[in-house]
């Protein structure tokens, strides 16, 4: 098959693309680079030994992006591409709406000029918002408590609304828990800038060094630790995800949803604990107030995605914390030289 990943050069979009070119299909990247290096792209060809198509295009410049499809005949899209750190939507979210949503609709279009109907679009567990109840399932009802949240609901209802006025249309829409973790050869993984908000990069910024000590957001939580539960799910089962939802939408579903979570909560201390191990050092952290429109808990129900996908998570956090270890240790710097 010839895929075209939007956000290829990112996070989830590079270890996706490695399954991809392992499973034998073709692979055009298109991205901005607006939160990624190119050099990812080097190194998912280094890991697979094959080569993908890379184009340095913003989804807003139509023109291009109508060029990239005219040069080769597509079968399906994964959209990954997309701004989307939560505090930084709140401070600029007309860049936020624009980027992500005008984005994402200048690419819907090409495709349909160019007959392109199969479409994987990565969601979120923010779509939730703070759940009535867990674990969650796929008929939730969906909020948001800001710019990037909306952008993940508004997006996903412009979707349900194209696969209502066109049938042909299938769309997978993949609601992501707390991607973590790296590829196990240390050559890619998440690599943010400036100071991270998210705790397994900030772990591994306090574990290599860079920063001297990772404060907790509060433990007076309504969970077994008082900390934060969060559901952790390691990059390669979400990249593994993916090519099941691709081989899903060959029979013609139309629109569906699925949760990628390991169904299981896993709380801040236990995952300091589980990279202290992993690292073989000590984490030294502080217990601080609540971040502000952070929830207690909040796992899947990803039972879905195992009936009709036969998809399950498999890596626990330690194969989580040892692959981020390997990564963050070995690239300090992330793919700056
Ligand atoms: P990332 O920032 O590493 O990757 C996104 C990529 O998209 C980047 O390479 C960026 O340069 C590119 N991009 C952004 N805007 C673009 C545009 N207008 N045109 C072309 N390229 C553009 O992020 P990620 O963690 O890999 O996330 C991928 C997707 O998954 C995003 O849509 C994100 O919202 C979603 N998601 C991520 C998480 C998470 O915690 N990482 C959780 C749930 C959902
Ligand atoms: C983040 C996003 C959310 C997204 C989700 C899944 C933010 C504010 N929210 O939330 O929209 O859907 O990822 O990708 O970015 N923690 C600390 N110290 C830190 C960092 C985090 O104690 O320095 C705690 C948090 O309070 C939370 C847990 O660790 O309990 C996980 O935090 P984080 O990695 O930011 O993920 P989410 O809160 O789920």
């Amino acid at each position: 098959m010839r895929v075209l990943v939007t956000g290829g050069a990112g996070y989830i979009g590079s270890h996706t693309c490695v399954d991809l070119l392992l499973a034998g299909h073709e692979v055009i990247v298109v991205d901005s680079l607006i939160n990624s290096r190119e050099e990812s792209i080097r190194r998912i060809e280094e890991i697979t030994g094959r080569k993908l198509f890379f184009h340095k295009v913003d989804l807003l410049d139509q023109e291009p992006l109508e060029a990239v499809f005219q040069e080769s005949r597509i079968d399906a899209v994964i959209h990954f591409a997309g701004l989307k750190a939560v505090g930084e939507s709140v401070i600029m979210p007309l860049q936020y709406y624009k980027n992500n949503i005008i984005g994402s609709l200048v690419l819907f279009e090409v495709m349909m000029h160019h007959g392109v109907r199969n479409l994987v679009f990565s969601s979120s567990a923010t779509v939730y918002g703070d759940p009535a109840s867990l674990p969650i399932t796929e008929d939730f009802p969906l909020q948001a408590s800001n710019p990037y949240g909306w952008g993940k609901v508004m997006l996903e209802q412009i979707l349900r609304d194209l696969c209502q006025a066109d049938p042909e249309m299938n769309i997978a829409l993949l609601r992501y828990f707390n991607p973590v973790g790296a590829h196990p050869s240390g050559r890619i993984g998440e690599d943010p800038k400036g100071i991270p908000n998210n705790l397994v990069p900030y772990i591994a910024q306090v574990a290599v060094g860079k920063l001297s000590e990772l404060q907790v957001f509060g433990n007076d939580y309504p969970t077994p630790d008082g900390t934060g539960v969060r559901d952790y799910i390691h990059v390669m089962d979400l990249a593994s995800g993916h090519m099941k939802a691709l081989e899903k939408l060959d029979t013609n579903p139309g629109l569906v949803t699925y949760n990628l979570g390991t169904g299981k909560g896993c709380s801040v201390l236990e995952m300091v604990n589980a990279f202290a191990e992993a690292a073989e050092k000590k984490i030294p952290y502080r217990i601080v107030a609540r971040r502000p429109g952070d929830i207690a808990s909040c796992y899947a129900d990803a039972s879905k995605a195992e009936k009709e996908l036969s998809w399950r998570a498999t890596r626990d956090i330690h194969a989580m914390c040892e692959d981020t270890w390997r990564w963050q240790s070995m690239n300090p710097n992330g793919y700056e030289e």
